[in-house]
């Protein structure tokens, strides 16, 4: 099926130009739904069992019934993924409420809509992974996980960080760093963020309002691997400008070093060498690992 793009809805695969959400889906509505976004690496979908997983959860926090079972779920990204033909893409999941028109869940008359995508992407620039990116502090707060629990990966939160994400793009930046309501570093807009100091990684705990990036998670279990020690302090930016080496994780960014933060260079102004081992070490995990496209 190469050549053309399909786009699963609801248990069908639909030619992409043929792909449409209804006027009066709750997460058109009312952002009322949540997403993953997923690679696959040389036909291999990774981490999979995670991300559905952790759609399960944000669909369990939310009250969405999932209208099939998270092994159909997987099946149904696999065959996304199959009938594109990406041997490197990225596939996203969106669940939503349902159909209907109004605030009160009630009058939503079907089960929850399922829609999955696969795509290329490349979200910077391949030199970007060389030289670094630049980050910007934003004015835009996180939201306090007393309102949305950081876990919870809905569509409706993300204006926040599309707000964010264009705090940075005013400011010349390749990244906008969020803090919590009480000045702590908490993460990028669609990524984490990572220091070393003195050998050690430490990066914000997810407790603080982030989300627990499943990338994140990856590199702790990399560097751990590698005898590193990674510690999840409470950080302010005076610890980020004073870092040796900063880098960012997430599933559409990958790992990408970051060697300026509101204008203070970070180490010598290059990615420094615990990153780039960690970036090594990632991109070959990626390339073994993961369930087969088939
Ligand atoms: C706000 C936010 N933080 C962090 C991440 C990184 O998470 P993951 O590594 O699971 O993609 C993402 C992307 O999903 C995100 O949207």
């Amino acid at each position: 099926m190469s050549g053309h793009q399909y786009v699963w809805i609801n248990g069908d695969l639909v030619p992409q130009e043929r792909a449409f959400v209804p006027l009066y889906d709750h997460g058109m509505l009312y952002g009322d739904g949540l997403f993953e976004g997923i690679r696959v690496y040389n036909n291999r979908v990774f981490k999979l069992e995670e991300h559905v997983a952790r759609l399960y959860g944000s669909a369990q926090a939310l009250n969405i019934v999932l209208p099939a079972a998270p092994a159909a779920i997987r099946a149904a990204i696999l065959g996304t993924a199959r009938a594109n033909g990406h041997a490197n893409g990225y596939i996203r999941v969106t669940v939503t409420r349902g159909t209907g028109l109004g605030l009160d869940p009630k009058h939503i008359k079907t089960p929850a809509n399922v829609y999955i995508s696969c795509e290329q992407l490349s979200l910077y620039p391949q030199e970007m992974y060389e030289t670094g990116l630049i980050v910007a502090t934003v004015s835009t707060r996180l939201p306090s996980p007393d309102v949305i629990d950081p876990r919870v990966k809905c569509t409706g939160k993300y204006i926040n960080n599309i707000l964010a994400k264009a705090e940075a793009n005013r400011q010349g930046a390749g990244e906008g760093l969020m803090l919590t309501r009480e000045g702590y570093v908490g993460e990028a807009t669609g990524d984490n963020l990572f220091l070393v100091k003195n050998g050690a990684l430490t990066t914000p705990p997810a407790s603080l309002g982030i989300l627990q990036g499943i990338t994140r998670d990856t590199v702790i279990d990399l560097a751990l691997g590698m005898g590193l020690s990674v510690t999840e302090p409470l950080i302010t930016l005076y610890d980020v400008y004073n870092a040796d080496e900063a880098f960012l994780t997430g599933t559409a960014a990958e790992v990408i070093p970051a060697v300026q933060f509101d204008g203070r260079t970070i180490g010598d102004g290059k990615p420094g060498p615990i990153t780039r081992r960690l970036i090594a070490a990632f991109r070959k995990h990626t390339q073994t690992t993961g369930v087969p496209v088939g």
